[in-house]
């Protein structure tokens, strides 16, 4: 590899309950079974470039608790490096509860926790250690306050180094901040909030553009004089993904056709692969397509990180 992956994003215990199906609001469903995983989109983001070769580095707040430890352990036994992460004296290390149903589709809900406390100062000081260069790659995640994904896309650009922002989750997020991402990665949800927030009045939350091309364009258009997202990969779940550019045709790339058990981490998987890939020195259409068969692939097996796949996995998978 020939830059590194710096990870700026959460570290959540997952409290799962793959149940038959996804109860509705005021409703109890029951037959479940429960498992504990390690979480967190940051965690899960630092894993997949980490099981793909990168040398990989996350910036993340835990609590000092039973949690937090095992946090720390199972993403340093994923080889990804931990030197500057805080542990929070004050909040717990952050909880994500989760329910699965039998077609592996979830519903997620989060306690940031320490998650929260991760502030632009630990950015700026984790950076001024880390000296990020032009090989790098600074992967953003919004499960840290706004402030502070943004100072790290900032502080990523200013030292030359490539910026991914995955918006997720989009609420709070302005051009402000997805305006210093060179890739910007949202699925179709996140894709119409971002449209939203830059006051072009074609998106609304929690409503999906009906054209993603269209609304990804709506994002590029306004970085016509050269700053901010060169390219939008907007996630579309078992269809692939979408590469739109601003000085290319865009590009379809569907997902191979695989039996999901558990979709709790493919967004994850598809942002850690773009980023490795990107540091490896691919092309942005290679990477795209070798991220979207990482997420493929992760969606077959239970916990957001049980599926990710190693290089060798990948190559594999895809060759078949
Ligand atoms: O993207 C999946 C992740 O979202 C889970 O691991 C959970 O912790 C939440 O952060």
């Amino acid at each position: 590899m020939r830059g590194r992956v710096i990870v700026v994003g959460s570290v959540n215990i997952d409290l799962v309950v793959s149940a038959p199906r996804l109860p509705q609001p005021g409703e109890t469903v029951t037959g479940g079974r429960f498992a504990q995983h390690d979480g967190g989109k940051g965690g899960n983001q630092a894993v997949a470039a980490a099981r793909l070769g990168a040398a990989t580095i996350l910036v993340a707040a835990i609590g000092r608790d039973d949690y937090g430890r095992q946090a720390r352990t199972a993403l340093e036994e994923d080889r990804v490096a931990t030197d500057e992460f805080i542990v929070d004296e004050a909040e717990p290390t952050g909880v994500a509860l989760i329910v699965v149903d039998r077609t592996g589709e979830n519903l997620i809900a989060v306690a940031s926790g320490a998650n929260a406390a991760l502030s632009p100062a630990h950015l700026r000081a984790a950076f001024g250690r880390l000296r990020p260069t032009g090989d790098d790659i600074v992967l953003v995640g919004h499960e840290i306050p706004t402030a502070t994904a943004r100072e790290a896309l900032r502080l990523g650009w200013e030292a030359g180094g490539r910026t991914i922002l995955n918006p997720a989750p989009a609420e709070g997020i302005d051009r402000s901040v997805f305006g210093l991402a060179g890739v910007i990665t949202p699925n179709r949800h996140e894709l119409a909030v971002l449209v939203a927030a830059d006051g072009r009045g074609l998106g609304r939350r929690g409503a999906a553009p009906a054209d993603p091309m269209a609304a990804a364009r709506t994002l590029l258009e306004r970085n016509a004089e050269g700053d901010g997202a060169g390219a939008v990969l907007v996630t579309l779940s078992s269809a692939g993904a979408l590469l739109v550019r601003r000085d290319a045709e865009p590009l379809e790339i569907p997902a191979p056709a695989v039996e999901a058990v558990d979709s709790v981490g493919a967004g994850d998987a598809l942002n850690g692969a773009l980023a490795a890939g990107l540091a490896d020195g691919l092309a942005i259409e290679d990477a795209a397509r070798r991220a979207v068969a990482a997420a493929s692939v992760t969606v077959t097996r239970p916990g957001a990180r049980g599926g990710l796949p190693t290089g060798d996995d990948l190559e594999r998978f895809i060759s078949r």
